[in-house]
């Protein structure tokens, strides 16, 4: 069974922004999913619903087999959120502001879990200080000491490595590992596909409150092994030669150039074959060109269509 099952899953502002559109989504126990998308996708109104900050139109969400509407308190009990911002008493001591956290959720002060979630986010030399006298970056560790001091069996980061120095990052990235080896179900949204590609064990692509795809990282990677061969002539080409339909080429918009397509990984690539066709017709060189398209690519042009 899925930890978290989105199903139909519609909400609209109230200015009639179409924030989520019939979304669904099952995240399995113990993976790590990204929400990857452009800013506005609906990434943070997602992750907003299913912790329940959040109402929505139609549709469901079940967390570990709770509804998230009529079976709130549960499902909350099961999650830990990091949002984007920072939200935190300026006096209040690190170590107050984590135990009181604990405390929301119903779990008794425990020393041992406190010291050893300040302590695996650096915070322990620091547990004695007021807020107000962090750092940006150490205030970010305290979010997410905050959430991880109820032991959540699903974390949720909200855009974790937005604007973090690149301590802060591979902490993040350590942290995240260790949850994971714990059996923490985790679920960030980004915007860097670099990112998406470093954590997650799978990916799923979000534009326009939409999910356009969702897909095993190595699957995706794999796409990766993609390349087009640009293939211009010296003259203008009105339609793609008989002889050549049987190959997986696009004539460009200026109509000079065929593109192919191929995987450069693979034992036969086609392009012996697809050059001695295009010897035997009337169309004669001009330059070949070959580029390797990236997952950045691949996601522009699937957003676009
Ligand atoms: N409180 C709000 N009121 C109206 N529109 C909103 C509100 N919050 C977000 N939106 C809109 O909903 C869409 C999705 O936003 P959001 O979920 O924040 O996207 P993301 O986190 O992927 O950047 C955007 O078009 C955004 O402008
Ligand atoms: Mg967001």
């Amino acid at each position: 069974m899925p930890i978290i099952s989105i199903s139909n899953l519609s909400k609209a502002y109230s200015d009639g922004t179409n924030a989520l559109d019939e979304v669904n989504l099952e995240v399995n126990e113990g993976e790590i999913i990204a929400l990857l998308g452009p800013n506005g996708a609906g990434k943070t109104t997602l992750i907003s619903t299913i912790c329940g900050l959040l109402t929505f139109d139609s549709g469901g969400i079940k967390v570990g087999g709770y509804d998230t509407v009529t079976e709130y308190r549960r499902t909350r009990k099961l999650i830990g959120l990091v949002p984007q911002e920072v939200m935190l008493e300026p006096f209040e001591t690190v170590y107050d502001t984590v135990r009181f956290t604990r405390g929301m959720f119903g779990y008794p002060e425990n020393k041992e879990i406190l010291t050893n979630v300040l302590q695996k986010l650096s915070l322990w030399d620091k547990r004695k200080q007021m807020i107000k006298e962090l750092s940006g970056g150490m205030k970010r560790r305290v979010m997410i000491a905050k959430d991880l001091s109820h032991s959540p069996r699903i974390l949720f980061l909200d855009e974790p490595t937005a604007g973090v120095d690149v301590e802060l990052r591979q902490d993040m990235w350590n942290l995240v590992d260790s949850l994971k080896s714990n059996g923490v179900t985790i679920v960030l949204t980004t915007h860097y596909i670099e990112e998406a590609e470093m954590m997650a064990d799978r990916i799923a692509l979000l534009n326009k409150g939409k999910i356009i795809f969702v897909e095993n990282k190595d699957s995706l990677m794999t796409r990766l092994g993609e390349k087009e061969l640009t293939i211009k002539f010296k003259s203008p080409i009105s339609s793609i030669p008989e002889a050549l339909l049987k190959y997986k080429l696009a004539l460009s918009q200026d109509r000079l150039s065929l593109v192919y397509l191929y995987d450069n990984k693979a034992s036969r690539t086609g392009i012996t074959r697809l050059m001695r066709d295009i010897a035997a017709t009337d169309l004669v060189l001009q330059d070949l060109k070959t580029s390797q398209s990236s997952l950045e690519d691949i996601f522009v042009s699937l957003i676009r269509s």
